[in-house]
């Protein structure tokens, strides 16, 4: 869009005055947070003299002073960058500050970051190598690069500044924080995961954190040239969602279950619908005929929640020829385990747990929670015929998300549902330079949906032939 300076200029509204978020659609929305506009941090990328942290500040409030807020949410960012440009070399002069080329440019992309976008979150948000993005206060930030955390310098100047940020991110996708809703899930518009906390459930300061959208998503090729996984292993996986056969993806936090829920499902068919079902949708399908859902909380007066179980409930009316449910976490997996039993193949979902034995008593769990009435050893039968594969992933101290297991289940001895492992990972020992070393190994035991692979017509993955080594990790 085009647009100059002078339409940006304005007398400063009563909002702004107040000190409200900045670019805000709803002015109406989360009065408690209203800040002072005083937002100048230091940023991660140079050390900032105190001067030029003071220059910041200044410049920034002389710009919000001399500009029309609302109009910043439609302009274009370059064309924002053009005209602040300007106005700072104006401010400068009358500051009678110097700054070389270099150092304007800094300032100016500073400056639009910090009224246009996420402020001091902007430069970890363009950072590729950071995935998750940890703010514990204002001025403790965490990044996770190649699996491993690290604190940055980056810093907000305090906690109204930090919550402006947090504002207007939750306002964009038309939720709201504040002390009576200090909890909030949120997405950035490219599809990066928000989480926020604030006081007073927050005891130390606004708490975000942020998931990042892999620009470069992965897929079972590069899962395995990363090294979370043999060929042979992400084969059986390809195998076992081309088959429909029921798959339960199980890990820790944070391990890489929706990534690999992610890169299995780009082998379920075009012809097939699929219904997806998230607490905060973070799924890629490729397919064409996808139909996502995502869960609500309640508002303010505790109304309007719709729970991932009415939604499952729901897909079974939508003709799903698979449900698809981002992570189980209660009442749904009963609807789910009822729904993989009576013709929804091919589901697949996650489960929060730490390894497949763990995976299955959480589920039964959850089963429980949703029926209580249902005697144990019914719901571990239900779990038993609705599941066929188990999939562990781990995070290891070398940052690496590996395959540590894939189990079959394969039915019930007395109370116990039984399974058997396909194959495994096992860490020999961690080198020198802190790396994991170990092997992936088949164990031997071909499982019995060997005889479905061929009956779909693939090929015997080479994991079953024999005497099939394991890759090296
Ligand atoms: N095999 C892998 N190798 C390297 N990085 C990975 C791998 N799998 C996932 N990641 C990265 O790790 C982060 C966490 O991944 P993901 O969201 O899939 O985990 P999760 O287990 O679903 O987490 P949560 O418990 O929060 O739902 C993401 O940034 C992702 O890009
Ligand atoms: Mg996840």
């Amino acid at each position: 869009m085009n647009f100059r300076f002078a339409d940006l200029r304005s007398k400063r509204t009563a909002d702004a005055a107040l000190g409200a978020p900045l670019a805000r659609k709803e002015p109406t929305v989360a009065a408690p947070l209203s800040a002072p506009p005083a937002p100048l941090y230091q940023s991660g990328r140079h050390d900032g003299t105190q001067d030029y942290l003071d220059l910041k500040v200044r410049l920034h409030q002389k710009l919000i002073e001399e500009i029309n807020l609302s109009v910043l949410d439609r302009v274009d960012r370059g064309d924002l960058k053009h005209e602040i440009g300007g106005a700072v070399a104006r401010l400068l002069a009358d500051e009678d500050k110097p700054l070389n080329t270099q150092e304007r440019e800094r300032i100016t992309d500073e400056l639009v970051d910090e009224l246009m976008g996420y402020g001091p979150l902007e430069p970890l948000l363009k950072d590729d190598s950071v995935n998750d993005i940890l703010v514990n206060t204002p001025h403790q930030v965490y990044v996770e690069r190649r699996g491993v955390l690290e604190e940055t310098n980056v810093r907000f100047k305090d906690d109204a500044h930090l919550l402006r940020i947090i504002d207007r991110i939750v306002v964009r996708v038309g939720r709201r924080v504040d002390e009576g809703t200090p909890l909030v899930d949120a997405r950035l518009p490219d599809g990066s995961r928000v989480n926020a906390v604030i006081p007073p459930i927050a005891l130390d300061g606004p708490m975000l954190s942020i998931r990042k959208f892999s620009r470069i998503p992965y897929d079972l090729e590069r899962l395995v040239e990363v090294g979370s996984m043999t060929k042979a292993c992400a084969d059986v996986l390809k195998g076992v969602v081309k088959c429909r056969l029921n798959l339960l993806i199980s890990g820790g936090t944070g391990t890489g279950k929706t990534t690999l829920l992610n890169a299995v499902s780009r082998y379920i068919g075009e012809k097939e619908r699929i219904v997806t079902i998230e607490d905060a949708a973070e799924l890629q399908l490729q397919q064409r005929h996808v139909c996502r859902m995502e869960t609500r909380p309640s508002n303010i007066e505790g109304r309007g929640e719709i729970t991932q179980r009415e939604l499952v409930k729901n897909a079974l009316r939508m003709r799903p020829d698979r449900i698809i449910v981002g992570e189980v976490r209660g009442g749904e997996a009963f609807d789910m385990m009822q729904a993989m039993n009576t013709g929804h193949d091919g589901s697949i979902t996650t489960v929060h747990a730490n390894s497949p034995r763990d995976a299955l008593s959480r589920l039964e769990q959850m089963v429980s929670m949703a029926n209580l009435d249902i005697p144990t050893r019914a719901v571990r039968n239900q779990i038993a015929s609705a599941l066929d594969v188990v999939v562990q992933i781990k995070r290891f101290a070398d940052g690496v998300r590996r395959i540590v297991s894939v189990q079959e289940i394969t039915g019930m001895e007395g109370e116990v549902v039984t399974m058997q492992e396909i194959f495994r990972f096992k860490q020999d020992h961690i080198d020198t330079e802190g790396r994991v070393i170990g092997r992936f190994e088949p164990t031997g035991v071909r499982p019995h949906f060997y005889e479905t692979f061929l009956a779909n017509g693939l090929e015997a993955p080479e994991l079953f032939a024999s005497g099939a080594q394991g890759g090296r990790a």
